[in-house]
């Protein structure tokens, strides 16, 4: 888990969403958004970096 960022999943076949809809996983580490603020969910677009900056 990366401090206020994604939750990175090592060697994962798939990932689940909140929808239970289930994203295929292609490459061996992937970021999983935990900010709930990402475009692309269930993956992290980088977007939690703006929200961080927003709050300091
Ligand atoms: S954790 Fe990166 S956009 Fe949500």
């Amino acid at each position: 888990m990366c401090p206020q960022g994604p939750v990175l999943v090592r060697g994962a076949q798939r990932v689940l969403d909140e929808d239970g809809v289930e994203h295929l996983v292609t490459r061996p580490v992937v970021a999983v958004c935990a900010c709930d603020r990402s475009a692309r969910k269930p993956w992290c677009d980088g977007t939690h970096k703006s929200v961080r900056s927003d709050r300091t």
